[in-house]
């Protein structure tokens, strides 16, 4: 038996790669374990999307070289792998810095971690696969093992076409790719045997879905979330992440006629500012943005919209930021993310000269983040005495306590429902914490009253 720990971070697609990275080598004889220290091997599946995601990475290997050393005093082992988009944009680099790496693995060719582990334990070699293979990982990865949860991720589309000008996705995860319909329903109807309720369908442009369907043609994500939505126990299902550009009419019209399908759609628009859109090459206008937001609010009124926003864009001005606070102001966001611009190497916008001076992006974030976190605190607001269906899905901190979601993604506290994990139950608001909302049963809370 040996101990595999695997540090995740990044985005949702990295959380799924882990999962299927553990089932990949489960057969080898690894079991999961909680910390690096026990562990005979770790990975640590990076992100490269800003300096700081990046960097976080050599800090933690430092850390495991020191594990590593004290491992091999006692006269033990431990193998240290780099997966995830540090190791395809950095690749042997990493080795240089860092030499008590023993593999790096990028996103495209986890398949071949089983004989990468065997050439490291036949010597004391290194072990390095950044390539864009021809096979296809997903016809190779065992499909994803019954974990008893409730919700789970499925990639089905990866990589980036775009080429905005401050991001590395499309260098690390390569050109646009969707995996075939008949592969993801088929993992989805597995999903949902082992207890799955919801599942949440990742791609870096998930909008821009357009996989083979069992028909020969071409199916846009809509139509694959009709045919999902046709599983039986399946009973939610959500997105993420969408560019403006894909949101096409036909996804549009799926959020107003596929029950499955969550009232609630992250999409980012980054900036509010058209110069700055252009220069970013977004490939839309500020205009064009809010336009599509009434066509979706129109075809689902009580959507909750999400958003990614970069602050201190080379070249942004006042004004352009301005921009941006008018954008969210018109918008109403439930939920958003934003971010200081980090220059990527080798990306356009890391090139431009007018850099943003360090302090103007942290007061832009500021007056930002304020901003946000009021809509947020407001929409959450808005749900008190509300009755939402919540699909319950872990136990909460206090005894009894179950934690689930609404259909705004909301975190859900309930009293006395343990037993209601796995399953969708109505709960009426009655209190707005922070982050989370708290309610009660309706049927616990009528019966209450009938006494
Ligand atoms: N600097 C800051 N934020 C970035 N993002 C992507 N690239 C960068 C960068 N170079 C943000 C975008 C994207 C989210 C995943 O990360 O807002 O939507
Ligand atoms: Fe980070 Fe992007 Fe890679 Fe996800 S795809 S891990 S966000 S760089």
């Amino acid at each position: 038996m040996k101990r595999l720990f695997i540090k995740t971070y990044g985005c949702q697609m990295n959380v799924y790669d882990s999962a299927r990275m553990a089932d990949l080598l489960a057969p080898l004889g690894f079991t999961a374990t909680e910390t690096a220290a026990d562990a005979d091997m770790v990975i640590l599946n990076t992100c490269h999307i800003r300096e700081k995601a990046a960097e976080k990475v050599y800090s933690e290997l430092g850390k495991l070289k020191r594990l590593k050393e004290a491992r091999a005093k006692d006269g033990g082992r431990m193998v240290i792998a780099v997966a995830g988009c540090v190791a395809q944009a950095e690749g042997k680099e990493i080795i240089a810095r860092q030499p008590a790496v023993d593999i790096v693995v990028g996103p495209q060719s986890y398949q071949r971690l089983p004989e990468m582990i065997a050439k490291i334990s036949r010597g004391t070699g290194h072990a390095l696969e950044t390539e864009f293979p021809a096979e296809d990982k997903f016809d190779t990865l065992p499909a994803p093992a019954a974990h008893g949860a409730t919700t789970a991720f499925l990639t089905v589309q990866e990589g980036c076409d775009k080429f905005c000008t401050f991001c590395v996705v499309p260098y690390t995860r390569g050109a646009e790719f969707s995996r075939p319909v008949a592969q993801i329903l088929a993992e989805a109807k597995g999903l949902a045997d082992s207890g799955v309720r919801e599942i949440t369908l990742l791609g870096q442009n998930v909008n821009a879905y357009c996989g083979t369907g069992p028909d020969g043609n071409a199916w846009s994500l809509a139509k694959l979330i009709e045919a999902l939505a046709k599983i039986d126990r399946l009973q939610r299902l959500r997105f993420v992440t969408s560019h403006p550009r894909d949101m096409s009419e036909d996804l549009i019209a799926a959020h107003r006629d596929i029950p499955q399908l969550m009232p609630y759609l992250h999409l980012p628009v980054q900036a509010g500012s058209d110069t700055i859109l252009a220069a970013m090459n977004r490939g839309h206008t500020a205009a064009d943005y809010l336009k599509l937001v009434d066509r979706i609010r129109a075809a689902r009124p009580d959507i909750a919209l999400s958003g990614d926003f970069i602050v201190g864009f080379p070249g942004e001005t006042d004004a352009d930021f301005k921009a941006t606070l008018d954008l969210v102001k018109q918008v109403e966001y439930a939920q958003a993310y934003s971010f200081k611009y980090s220059p990527r190497p080798g990306t356009p916008a890391a090139a431009i000269a007018r850099q943003v001076p360090e302090e103007v992006k942290e007061a832009r974030l500021a007056e930002l983040q304020a901003l946000l976190t009021a809509q947020q605190k407001a929409f959450n607001a808005s749900c008190a005495g509300r009755t939402f269906p919540v699909l319950f899905e872990n136990p909460g901190r206090k005894a009894g306590q179950a934690v689930g979601r609404s259909p705004y993604l909301q975190p859900v506290h309930v009293e006395d429902a343990l037993s209601l994990i796995g399953s969708i139950v109505d709960v009426r608001i009655e209190a707005v914490l922070s982050n989370s909302l708290k309610g009660v049963l309706v049927s616990s809370r009528e019966k209450a009253l009938a006494h």
